[in-house]
């Protein structure tokens, strides 16, 4: 059997780690877009911490980066400038408030509608910091919008 070694799956190409700039840069803008791998990624920065996700929204492929960042249920979420949908920073769950019609008289409380955007691992080294892509084979909501607009950078009409 002849196997070519050289030859890597779509996720051995792009699991590993690239700089996108350097800590005290992107502390400073907050809000960041940069390519990993040929995919649109925001990074935000946070009260102190770092975080991933793809740059388009699962609804209907919202900028995200150009949202709000606020806190919903204790956690911090970014908002869609689009049509308002919250999306945690840590784990990409979108938040809704509901009422449990059984409780009719209760007030809204928050809720999650799973994970629905993609987010990726963030680490710092030495100033710099580096974006590792999740498992692409692990299909998200938010893959749809992020390969739409992906193929749009990639091959111009
Ligand atoms: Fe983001 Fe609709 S596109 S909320």
């Amino acid at each position: 059997m002849n196997e070519d070694s050289s030859v890597k799956t779509s996720t051995e190409k792009t699991s590993s780690p690239v700089c996108v700039g350097t800590e005290d840069d992107l502390k400073k803008q907050r809000k960041t877009m940069v390519t990993v791998h040929g995919r649109e990624v925001v990074i935000f920065c946070h009260a102190g911490m770092f975080y991933a996700m793809d740059c388009r929204c699962y609804h209907a492929g919202g900028p995200l980066h150009l949202g709000e960042i606020e806190d919903f249920n204790g956690q911090p979420c970014i908002v869609c400038p689009w049509h308002k949908y919250k999306i945690t920073l840590a784990t990409g769950e979108g938040l809704y408030q509901a009422v449990n019609p059984r409780e009719p008289s209760s007030s809204p409380k928050w809720r999650s509608k799973g994970v629905k955007q993609r987010t990726h691992s963030v680490a710092v080294e030495g100033g710099n910091v580096y974006v590792t892509l999740s498992d692409l084979d692990c299909r998200k909501d938010s893959d749809y919008y992020a390969d739409k607009f992906n193929k749009r950078i990639n091959y111009p009409v």
